[in-house]
């Protein structure tokens, strides 16, 4: 798409309060050699996406099977997935990807895993070694909560930490202020005028509600009293004010918050604000939270993984660190199945299983399933063609 635009606008540097700089802007040419320009750099090549895995992988210990697949387009398919591995799903628009991964394998699975799973899988005849993971997940882009009331911290439960390092403070302590007091969720500590949220919903008829600054609080979300007390020179609400980087470093002598918060860097999200709302989170933003939020637990071995087209509105830069974070999950004893277009995924994957050929009634067939060169090498896989190229 870029090499076909007339003219580019390259915006950055970074994300967050680290971009916002037009940083080159030209033609395709130009761009691609603007020294400036990380999009130039891996337009020109000069930066690639190879990522090693740190380990070499082992085995597979087994497989899940699906036998006999028959919703939508599928045509009677019976699929092996290796575990302990990245797996790539790959195929034409409409060939098949979704329904295989999200109607069937998804809700085949978690219907055996969670006895509340409501949702039906579409038609399959059998499936096998799904007593081999523990966990199956989901992580789409979908917000991490719905109110102003989640954030990053909330989600991956670094403000548990937090809080609790407040009502430890001398100061605390003298108050008698337990970590409760520190929750904008509940009663204690926080603003009443705006319940903690620091904002107040005002709804409008035939639109979208808008929020407001709470003039109580001016969207401190919590009460003078809380906000007095300070943990090395920074009150609460100054440190849900702060980025995960700027964090990372105040926090540097906890071990369990500064894991929580040195996952959320390693996904890329190191400019995000501790407290920044759920609902101003970008779909990417999100989707990386969650990852992190899975990173961070410990010995969480043996659960599936399913992601799909998570590279969707993805940088180059971004993209490399969605890679290392899902090489990460798979060198972590789990498996990880991505429903893909982008090649520079594709190319990374342990596995790929190529869905078609062609979409709809043409395709729901398995084209070709191995190594990336092993599609590449295959004849009559669209896939395949590309990533030999690419290869
Ligand atoms: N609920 C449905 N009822 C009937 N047909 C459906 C339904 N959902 C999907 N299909 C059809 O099944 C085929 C496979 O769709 P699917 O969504 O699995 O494709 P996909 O490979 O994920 O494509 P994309 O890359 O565009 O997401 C398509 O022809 C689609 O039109
Ligand atoms: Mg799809
Ligand atoms: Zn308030």
């Amino acid at each position: 798409m870029m090499e076909e635009s007339d003219y580019i606008f390259d915006i950055g540097p970074g994300a967050g309060i680290q971009g916002g700089h037009i940083i080159a802007k030209g033609t395709f040419n130009e761009i691609i050699n603007d020294e400036n320009s990380l999009t130039g750099k891996y337009l020109s090549g000069k930066k690639k996406i190879i990522i090693e895995s740190q380990q070499k992988l082992k085995e597979t210990e087994g497989y899940i099977r699906l036998a006999g697949v028959t919703h939508n387009n599928l045509k009677n398919v019976d699929i092996d997935f290796p575990l302990g591995k990245f797996i790539c799903v790959t195929g034409v628009s409409g060939s098949g990807k979704s329904t295989l991964i999200n109607d069937v394998l998804y809700h085949a699975l978690a219907q055996k895993k969670n006895p509340f799973h409501r949702e039906k899988p579409g038609e399959f005849k059998d499936i096998s070694g799904d007593d081999l993971i523990k966990r199956v997940f989901m992580i789409d882009q979908s917000p991490i909560g719905r109110t102003p009331r989640s954030n990053p911290v909330t989600y991956t439960g670094a403000f548990t930490h937090i809080r609790e390092i407040f009502a430890n403070s001398k100061d605390a302590r003298l108050r008698g202020y337990g970590a409760g007091r520190f929750s904008f969720n509940v009663k204690g500590g926080r603003c009443e005028t705006c319940e903690g949220e620091g904002q107040i919903k005002i709804e409008m008829q035939f639109l979208p509600d808008v929020y407001i600054t709470c003039e109580t609080c001016n969207g401190a979300r919590y009460t003078k009293e809380t906000l007095e007390i300070e943990f090395d020179g920074k009150n609460i609400s100054e440190i849900l004010n702060m980025s995960v980087d700027e964090a990372h470093n105040f926090f540097s002598f906890h071990e369990g918050l500064s894991n929580k918060l040195g996952t959320l860097k390693e996904v890329g999200l190191s400019y995000i604000k501790l407290g920044q709302a759920a609902t101003t989170l970008s779909g990417g933003e999100a989707q990386r939270v969650k990852l992190a939020s899975e990173l961070s637990k410990k010995g969480a071995g043996s659960s599936l993984y399913l992601l799909d087209e998570p590279t969707t509105g993805l940088h180059f830069a971004d993209l490399e660190k969605l890679v290392r974070v899902l090489k990460r999950l798979v060198e972590k004893g789990n498996t990880v199945v991505v429903i893909e277009h982008n090649l520079d995924v594709i190319k990374n994957a342990d596995y790929i299983i190529d869905l078609g050929p062609e979409g709809g009634d043409g395709g729901g067939g398995i084209v070709a399933s191995g190594t990336p060169y092993q599609i590449a090498n295959t004849k009559n896989s669209y896939t395949g063609l590309y990533l030999k190229k690419e290869l």
